[in-house]
């Protein structure tokens, strides 16, 4: 069990969407609450509102997560004013959205370094000193998408199928040599934040627009109770056993189910919001 009262919690991407979400309920729990993003003024705001509603303090890290001599000169400047990270959230992500052809090469790089390598800089800068105290917990916020892949989504799949078997890998390692530090794969469908706007559903029943709200709070509990995997909604479950079929009939249950379609009217955020 890993309580979140006086703990010490570092999210990263905490400037929006779920990982702002996460700072503030953090923040309601009693926890100091890092923040790392490489939107300022976001992280700033979302400092603020958290400071407001909690008595631990609240720091805000400009940080490119995907950028590994920063998030190594961050992880000091973390340690000097808040002290050792308890439980590291990665959560910072990033979408283009476009089929393999539209994407340059720096899309490709930028979604990798984000998505995927950023988990190996920031969990390198902050587990040896859970080891060390024998307990902590890291979350690693991959995505439905990365047990399934669909049009327009060739980089953010590969970078998301890549941060499900890091937290696999890393989960055992940890079962052996430091049992005391959990992990949390968290893989949800898409989620209402704007980061996917223009996203649809053809089976809102089964595969709904996630709330982001309900997903924090999944987050929260996975941790208070060390559930190792948090998949949004229940069906998201079932995909490895639908691997079982031929590809064909694989594909064709996720043409049915709208998943194959889901990104067609893609439009994400708008560039004034970003
Ligand atoms: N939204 C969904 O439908 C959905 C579904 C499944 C999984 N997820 C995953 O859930 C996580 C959170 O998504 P969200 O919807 O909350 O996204 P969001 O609202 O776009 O928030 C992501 C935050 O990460 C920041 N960020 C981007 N690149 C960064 C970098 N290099 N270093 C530090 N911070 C960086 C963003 O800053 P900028 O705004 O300046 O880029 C933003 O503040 C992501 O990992 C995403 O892949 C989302």
């Amino acid at each position: 069990m890993t309580t979140i009262n006086n703990k010490h919690v570092l999210i990263t991407g905490g400037a929006s969407g779920l990982g702002r979400r996460l700072v503030q309920r953090c923040a309601e729990m009693g926890a100091a609450v890092t923040i790392l993003d490489v939107d300022e003024a976001g992280a700033e705001a979302a400092a603020d509102e958290a400071a407001a509603r909690g008595a631990g303090p609240i720091r805000a890290f400009v940080c490119d997560v995907g950028d590994n001599k920063q998030v190594a000169a961050c992880a000091a400047d973390v340690l000097a004013a808040q002290g050792q990270v308890d439980i590291l959230v990665n959560n910072a992500g990033i979408v283009s959205g476009r089929p393999l052809l539209e994407l340059s090469d720096e899309h490709i790089e930028r979604t990798f370094r984000v998505n995927t390598l950023a988990l190996f800089w920031t969990t390198k800068a902050f587990l040896p000193a859970m080891i060390a105290r024998g307990s902590g917990h890291i979350v690693n916020v991959a995505s439905a998408a990365g047990l399934i892949g669909s049009p327009r989504e060739t980089d953010y799949a590969a970078s998301k199928f890549a941060a499900v078997g890091f937290n696999e890998a890393l989960r055992l390692e940890l079962q052996r040599s430091a049992p005391g530090v959990k992990t949390t794969v968290v893989r949800p469908f898409y989620i209402d934040t704007g980061m996917f706007a223009g996203v649809n559903t053809r089976f809102p029943l089964l595969l709904p627009i996630l709330k982001e709200a309900d997903v924090t709070e999944r987050i929260l509990r996975a941790i208070q109770r060390d559930t190792a995997q948090v998949d949004m909604p229940w069906m998201v479950r079932t995909l490895p056993l639908m691997r079982l079929l031929p590809v064909w009939a694989f594909d064709g249950l996720a043409d049915f189910f709208g998943i194959t379609g889901a990104m067609d009217e893609f439009t994400g955020r708008p560039a004034a919001e970003r």
